[in-house]
């Protein structure tokens, strides 16, 4: 909620006062809430026993006679470290704090105090932190719930009135970015018995009959045998599920301006089929459907947003198991683009259905396509938990990754699409095979990628390590990260529209 006036203001059961590291000087309103209170922050400044650092929180009790209960102040680290993720992780923290305390209503400064961040900007990173921050999954607790408090209402006191439309504006955005990314967090913690390809495409199928811009086709089995995608198939035939091909549209611009096609991996248990997995590298492969779920949530925030752009999401969703019909090492699969693929690894799967996705979204004639999966877990020991490993044929597309890297904390990080080592996915009797060995395997994954790529700009993001926190981050509490979804959005926010 956004509201014209000063904090100091605003009746509320807690005011938030932004303080950098080792600053001596307090700025916009953490000043006016210190003088307000007779100087109360900076007594526990001298005191040292508050720091100012990123994410800590200290809290103050006014004596009675103030709008509010209590006062955080909240560390913002040093001044010279401070980027836009700085506001967020304060945020989250401040959120956080709020919510064990049980305050409903907290005012956060929207003030132009805050280093060189436009009011709006900040109002937009104080909203997306609050949202990604206090998020949790509790749809299967039937008790024990941690805290029954809701989370504390984050109210924005805008001091400069004509920013006010402004402000509104980004805290709309904030909310839909981050309703999108609570999405995916929702649907990649749900458990695999649950989240099944049928119901991925049902949530596929509730997204668009929502949307007046967004429609939905679901392929099913029988269709994706008659047009050849053998590769998405033969990952889905050791289960009883059935595999399904989601196709979400958005039209946001002329019906001549060409797409650009999103693809998510979309597999909804990740066994390794026969190649099966060990319990320990089994175990969490519900996180498979993530790159799907980052694109059907990226499509709903796109016309939630009214973005001007023509989109198609793809999502070929299938269970990999084991079963009776389940395709084996050694087969030899027919993909959709007419190239034969030697099955080595049945856990190399998402490469698989990835392959027939990519040559299908040719249909389109896109201007770009780009494809989010958790690929492989080469990629996840090169770049470790936090980084999405980027590779791409087309540096203005990388670079606009990149750029929305920058700027939503998303960080990506490129590896090389290597020539020479199209040799490792040779195969003896096919054109291809499914993998190219331990070594490099992020490589060799992206290069199979490449292969049913059509001659237009793309780009593959594996995030196989920032899928799932394994411990809390200051916007990504433990589990289901939902990271994708904010990078996406930004760089499609800020691509260039034709001029009419
Ligand atoms: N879904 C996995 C990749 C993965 C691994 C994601 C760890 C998240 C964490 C993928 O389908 C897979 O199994 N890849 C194999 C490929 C190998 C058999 C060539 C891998 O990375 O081990
Ligand atoms: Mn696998
Ligand atoms: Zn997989």
């Amino acid at each position: 909620m956004v509201r014209a006036g000063k904090v100091v203001a605003i009746e509320a059961d807690a005011w938030v006062a932004l303080v950098y590291e080792g600053e001596n000087k307090l700025s916009g309103a953490a000043a006016a809430i210190d003088r307000a209170t007779g100087g109360m922050i900076r007594e526990r400044l001298a005191a040292g026993d508050f720091k100012g650092k990123l994410r800590e929180i200290c809290v103050l009790y006014p004596r009675a006679g103030f709008k509010c209960r209590c006062i955080l102040i909240a560390g913002l680290g040093k001044k010279t470290e401070f980027r836009t993720e700085t506001v967020r992780a304060a945020s989250a923290a401040t959120a956080q704090k709020a919510r064990a305390l049980e305050l409903k209503t907290l005012v956060f400064p929207a003030d132009s105090g805050t280093a060189g961040l436009a009011v709006p900007e900040l109002a937009e990173a104080v909203v997306e932190g609050a949202a990604l921050g206090l998020y949790r999954f509790e749809a299967y607790r039937t008790q024990d719930m941690e805290e029954s408090a809701s989370p504390a209402q984050v109210i924005l006191a805008v001091e400069n009135g004509r920013s006010r439309p402004a402000v509104e504006r980004a805290v709309e955005r904030a909310q839909i970015v981050s309703g999108a990314v609570r999405l995916v967090r929702d649907l990649v913690s749900t458990p695999p018995g649950d989240m099944t390809p049928a119901a991925l495409a049902r949530v596929a199928t509730d997204l668009a009959s929502n949307r007046r811009a967004l429609s939905v086709e679901v392929l099913e089995a029988d269709r994706m045998r008659e047009i050849g995608m053998n590769a998405l198939l033969g990952v889905g035939c050791g289960s009883h599920e059935a595999p399904k091909f989601i196709i979400l549209t958005y039209h946001g611009a002329a019906a001549d301006v060409p797409p650009i096609v999103l693809v998510g991996k979309g597999v909804t248990f990740d066994s390794g089929g026969l190649s099966l997995k060990s319990y320990e590298n089994m175990e969490g492969m519900k996180d498979d459907m993530a790159g799907g779920a980052v694109v059907l949530a990226t499509m709903a925030a796109a016309a939630d947003l009214s973005l001007p752009l023509n989109l198609v999401g793809l999502v070929p969703a299938a269970e990999n198991l084991p079963g009776g019909g389940a395709y084996k090492p050694g087969d030899v699969l027919k993909s959709l683009s007419g190239r034969t693929i030697e099955v080595m690894n049945t856990d190399a799967e998402g490469r698989l259905l990835l392959a027939d996705a990519l040559n299908y979204a040719e249909r389109y004639e896109p201007q770009a396509v780009i494809d989010v999966a958790t690929l492989t877990g080469a990629c996840v020991v090169a770049l470790g938990p936090e980084l999405i490993g980027l590779f791409g044929n087309d540096d203005a597309l990388k670079a606009r990754l990149r750029a929305a890297g920058d700027a939503t904390g998303e960080a990506v990080w490129e590896l090389p699409l290597w020539r020479d080592y199209d040799e490792l996915i040779k195969s003896d009797i096919a054109d291809f095979k499914n993998t190219g060995g331990r070594e490099g395997g992020a490589i060799t994954a992206a290069l199979f990628l490449s292969k049913f790529v059509g001659p237009h700009p793309w780009a593959h993001l594996d995030i196989a390590g920032p899928v799932w926190a394994k411990k809390d981050r200051p916007i990504i509490p433990k589990g289901a990260s939902g990271v994708g979804v904010r990078l996406l959005v930004r760089m499609l926010r800020d691509w260039p529209t034709a001029m009419p």
